[in-house]
């Protein structure tokens, strides 16, 4: 089983977006099975799951830590994703204990790049027991604030299982969300691309 999860404590980087189309793609696979727990509570990623809940994989909210831990220790799963809230709140640190995989999106703004060493310090103090994938989410072509971003990303060493890669601004992001489905839903293949080459370090380790 691999425990994926995907968070950063500031808020709108993309985290949802990305778990729930990370899901997807990992449940997609031959008889693969993937559940998808949503810590945050604001409950996005249930919401979105309750538009079809026909999906290949399960979204279930969970409001307590504890709970999180019993649940992914006695998982039958092949992939297990946690949507975490964009808070240093206890999920966090459970999550990062749990995790063989943290997904971490950064998107285009200052904001984000300042936020991220005091994000990987507190990461570094409670485990290093998983590889990191950087996503620089959102981003925009010939933006300079995007080089900046790279090069901040590329600086930090956590372990040295660390991963970086891009995932352009998509209208179908928000669009495919918008319809409880995921850029599988869509004829964007580049999004899908996207997806599928972050997925597939995940899934060959
Ligand atoms: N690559 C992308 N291209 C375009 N829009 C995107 C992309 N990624 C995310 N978004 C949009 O950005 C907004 C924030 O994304 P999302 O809700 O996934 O972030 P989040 O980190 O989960 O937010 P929160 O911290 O509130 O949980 C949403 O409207 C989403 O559709
Ligand atoms: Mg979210």
């Amino acid at each position: 089983m691999k425990v994926i999860s995907v968070q950063n404590s500031k808020g709108g980087v993309g985290k949802t977006t990305l778990a729930i189309n990370i899901a997807k793609y990992l449940s997609m696979g031959c008889s693969s099975k993937t559940i998808l727990y949503d810590a945050d509570p604001q409950r996005t990623a249930y919401d979105w799951f309750c538009i079809k809940e026909d999906q290949s994989f399960k979204v279930v909210p969970i409001d307590n830590p504890k709970l999180l831990e019993a649940q992914v220790e006695k998982a039958d799963y092949d992939y297990v994703v946690i949507d975490n809230p964009p808070a240093m709140s206890q999920f966090f640190i459970t999550s990062i204990k749990l995790a063989n995989y943290l997904v971490i999106p950064v998107s285009s703004s200052a904001f984000d790049i300042w936020g991220l060493s005091s994000l990987i310090d507190t990461i570094n103090m409670i485990s290093k027991n998983f590889s990191i994938i950087f996503v620089h989410n959102k981003i925009i072509r010939n933006a300079v604030i995007g080089k900046e971003i790279k090069e901040a990303l590329k600086e930090i060493e956590i372990n040295k299982k660390n991963y970086i890669f891009d995932v352009l601004f998509r209208q179908s992001y928000p669009k495919s969300a918008l319809l409880g489905e995921t850029v599988f839903d869509t004829d964007d293949t580049r999004a899908i691309a996207e997806i599928e080459f972050i997925t597939d370090k995940i899934i060959r380790g």
